[in-house]
């Protein structure tokens, strides 16, 4: 299969260099007869339509259970009454307390602590008070943390800049101090009407007064004497600068037709900074890809530094500081609290833990990686017993202060990026590869067939196809004048070194090809494999593999070409692979479609190494549409490249730069085809 030739003559480089361009493959066929394929595509994908489908009648039942096991007592039918005589329990408690401060609310709860998650339930309808006392405000703070080793990303100067407000400097100068007030929504009511629910239910509101003129905050007060922040997907937060202690209420709205039960939330205060946060903008973490029973996924450049710097070493020496939630997007009990970090770790769907980062119990495997462009640290989420074709929403999320969490801890109630969402596969014949020993850099789902290799066996055989192409292709290599004067070098502007590593990133993207499901519609997807079986040995109709296929338009209709006559089981380029010998006849996947590798793979493999190795791209109009894919100036999926993740923004889109620059030179500079 392989050629294995260690000492070559200039002939059998040559040879090698050949062999090597058959995987540009099957396209030995057309150059035979000057024939050609189809079109370029430049569609963008947008398959990720949202769709919230499907109530979980369940919901109340499973809500009631997670309040329980919370030690959450659930306001029922005639409940009231026991969150009457709580109250109560918690007022006499706090009855001297509030004399002390001259409160005049009877009815207020007392805040037990700074940096503490004052967990309550409440009624549509009604408004529970809460006093933060004057005490507590005055009270030490907490000891800081050492924080994560830097700012995330480039967001780091604003990030230090919170940082630095904290310990509450403003003490010091008046007798007004910084006061950080957030809530999180942990429960909330859930779907009883007929059909299927399509709004969340509404939000609590919270209310502030720094003032004693004003010691009942809510919807009747004056807003000279209160701000009111409506909760956003189950969080808010406020900062105000007070003197004295302060009463805040929160109010639950009433119920819309088709709801019922209670919320349930967590109000903290501290003097340092916010016991829960939500990012409100930002996903911070990006898709990488799925197969039909998982998701790979992985956080933004943690940092910019270079691996030499200590910052670096920082970020790849901790444990996992983030986590996950997910949830089905037909989970839809769960609408309404995506800001919140207590409401997700009610929800509990899927969840990765800090106590389990082999993901044995949670099915979520987590890791710090250097994989991706830049090489720089991310954390890696491995997400696996999915639903096939289904949608799914998850956020990026840390536990307290990601080293420790809950009362006492500044930042203890955690923090909530944006959703990101995802779909799983359908067909079943691409499986997510990672982790492979000599393309580490390929992360995406490939042609699989679980009947022949299982996914250590698929790694092995890739890892052991490429490393041996790319042992012949050093021989080859060896064979040229790399380390000699400039003037005897192939090139002024590149090196033998720069030579394989275009080799290697062309190798990998090209022999290990990025699989989506047949049924995708994209019509930038190449079909292949079209005359074999599916997984459950069915075909594909006749109709559909004799349609005619005209893949090379530019090619001329010499006598005998096949031009206008191929079908698609006909065209090579439809029915098969373009790595045969792996693909074809190992792994039998059956038809599926290929992300085509981009053609700057191809070009930037032409312009770095010497024209003595023989790599030529195969012109537009003549086989390079069926071969390789463009990128899309908006970023959204249409070719695939190493270290691709997919856009947060653009919907199905890939995070890539264009690069112009590239594409313009290359454009001049390299037309033709050697084989
Ligand atoms: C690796 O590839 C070589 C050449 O193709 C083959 O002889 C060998 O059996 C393969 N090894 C494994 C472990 O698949
Ligand atoms: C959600 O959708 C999946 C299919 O996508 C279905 O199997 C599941 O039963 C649905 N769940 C609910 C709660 O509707
Ligand atoms: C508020 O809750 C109490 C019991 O906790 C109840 O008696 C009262 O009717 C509620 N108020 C409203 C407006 O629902
Ligand atoms: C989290 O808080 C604990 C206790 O407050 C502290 O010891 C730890 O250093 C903090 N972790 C970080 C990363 O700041
Ligand atoms: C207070 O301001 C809010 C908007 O911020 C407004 O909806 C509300 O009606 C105002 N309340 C009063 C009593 O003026
Ligand atoms: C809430 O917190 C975010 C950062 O976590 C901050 O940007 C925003 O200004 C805060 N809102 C208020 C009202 O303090
Ligand atoms: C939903 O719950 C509310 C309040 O508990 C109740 O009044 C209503 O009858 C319920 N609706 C249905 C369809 O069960
Ligand atoms: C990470 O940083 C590199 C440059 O160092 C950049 O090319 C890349 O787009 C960034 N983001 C991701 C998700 O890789
Ligand atoms: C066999 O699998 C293919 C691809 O997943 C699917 O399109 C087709 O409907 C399946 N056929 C049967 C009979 O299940
Ligand atoms: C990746 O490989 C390393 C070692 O080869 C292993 O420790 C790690 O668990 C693997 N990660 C995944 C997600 O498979
Ligand atoms: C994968 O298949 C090989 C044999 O083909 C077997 O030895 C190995 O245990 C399998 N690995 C897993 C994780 O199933
Ligand atoms: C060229 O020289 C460098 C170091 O001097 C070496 O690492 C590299 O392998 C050499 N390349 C070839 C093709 O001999």
């Amino acid at each position: 299969m392989l050629c294995q030739c260690p000492k070559l003559s200039p002939l059998q480089s040559r040879f090698i260099a050949s062999a090597i361009t058959l995987i540009f493959l099957g396209f030995v066929y057309w150059s035979f007869f000057n024939p050609h394929f189809a079109y370029a595509s430049e569609l963008d994908l947008d398959g990720t339509g949202l769709s919230r489908n499907g109530a979980d009648h369940n919901w109340h039942r499973i809500q009631q259970e997670m309040l329980e096991e919370d030690g959450i007592d659930v306001l029922t039918d005639g409940e009231e009454v026991e969150m009457m005589l709580q109250m109560r329990r918690v007022e006499e408690v706090d009855e001297a307390v509030m004399e002390e401060k001259r409160a005049t609310n009877a009815m207020a709860m007392a805040i037990d602590d700074n940096n503490s998650p004052n967990q309550m339930n409440i009624l549509a309808g009604n408004t529970t008070v809460w006093f933060y006392s004057n005490d507590l405000r005055n009270a030490p703070p907490a000891p800081e943390g050492s924080g994560l080793p830097s700012g995330l990303g480039d967001k780091s100067k604003a990030q230090n800049n919170d940082l630095d407000k904290r310990g509450g400097l403003e003490k010091r100068q008046n007798g007004a101090t910084t006061v950080y007030i957030s809530i999180n929504t942990c429960v909330q009511p859930e779907w009883n009407g007929t059909g299927v629910q399509t709004d969340a239910p509404p939000q609590l509101t919270l209310y502030v007064s720094t003032t004693s003129s004003n010691t009942t905050p809510g919807p009747n007060g004056s807003n000279s004497t209160q701000i009111a922040v409506p909760l956003d997907k189950g969080f808010a937060n406020a900062t105000v600068q007070a003197d004295s202690g302060i009463y805040m209420s929160i109010n639950a709205p009433a119920l819309p037709d088709g709801f019922t039960g209670v919320w349930n939330y967590e109000l903290a205060v501290s003097t340092e900074d916010y016991y829960h946060s939500a990012d409100l903008d930002d996903p911070f973490l990006f898709l990488v890809d799925t197969d039909t029973n998982s998701a790979l996924l992985v956080t933004d450049n943690l940092t910019q530094a270079d691996s030499s710097d200590p910052i670096f070493k920082k970020w790849m020496n901790i444990s996992t500081p983030f986590i996950m939630f997910a949830a089905n997007v037909n989970h839809t009990a769960s609408m309404g609290m995506e800001n919140s970090f207590c409401g997700w770790s009610k929800i509990r769907q899927i969840e990765a833990q800090q106590s389990d980062p082999e993901g044995i119990d949670t099915g979520v495997q987590m890791g710090m990686i250097t994989r991706g462009l830049g090489r720089k640290p991310k954390e890696q989420f491995y997400i696996t017993n999915l639903n096939r074709s289904s949608e799914y929403n998850g956020v990026l999320a840390m536990e307290g202060n990601s080293t420790k969490a809950g009362k006492g801890v500044v930042g203890g109630g955690g923090k909530v990026w944006q959703p990101v969402q995802w779909t799983t596969k359908s067909d079943g014949n691409c499986a997510l590869l990672f982790n492979l020993t000599f393309c580490d850099e390929v992360a995406y789902a490939v042609p699989s067939n679980p009947k022949s290799f299982n996914i250590t066996g698929m790694r092995n055989v890739f890892d052991n196809y490429t490393s041996t192409m790319y042992q012949n292709f050093n021989y080859s290599l060896a064979q040229i004048p790399c380390n000699t004067t400039s003037e005897a070098q192939y090139s002024l502007a590149k090196t033998c070194t720069d030579c394989a590593s275009a080799y290697k990133t062309w190798l990998c993207a090209v022999s290990i090809p990025r699989c989506q499901d047949f049924s995708n519609p994209d019509p930038s997807l190449q079909p292949r494999n079209v005359g074999q079986a599916f997984l459950n040995n069915t075909y594909l109709p006749s109709d559909y593999l004799t349609m005619n296929y005209v893949p090379m338009l530019k090619a001329p209709t010499l006598e005998g070409s096949p031009r206008d006559t191929q079908t698609f089981n006909t065209s090579l380029a439809t029915n098969s692979s373009r790595n045969p010998t792996i693909i074809d006849d190992m792994i039998q996947p059956g038809p599926y479609k290929e992300v085509l590798p981009c053609e700057d793979l191809c070009w930037g493999l032409m312009q770095s190494c010497p024209a003595s190795l023989g790599f030529a791209c195969p012109h537009r109009g003549r086989g390079l549409e069926a071969t390789y894919g463009r990128r899309s100036p908006d970023g959204s999926l249409t070719c695939s490249f190493l270290g691709a993740v997919y856009n947060t923004n653009g919907v199905g889109g890939l995070a890539a730069p264009f690069s112009k620059v590239v594409a313009g030179a290359v454009i001049l500079a390299f037309v033709l085809m050697v084989v």
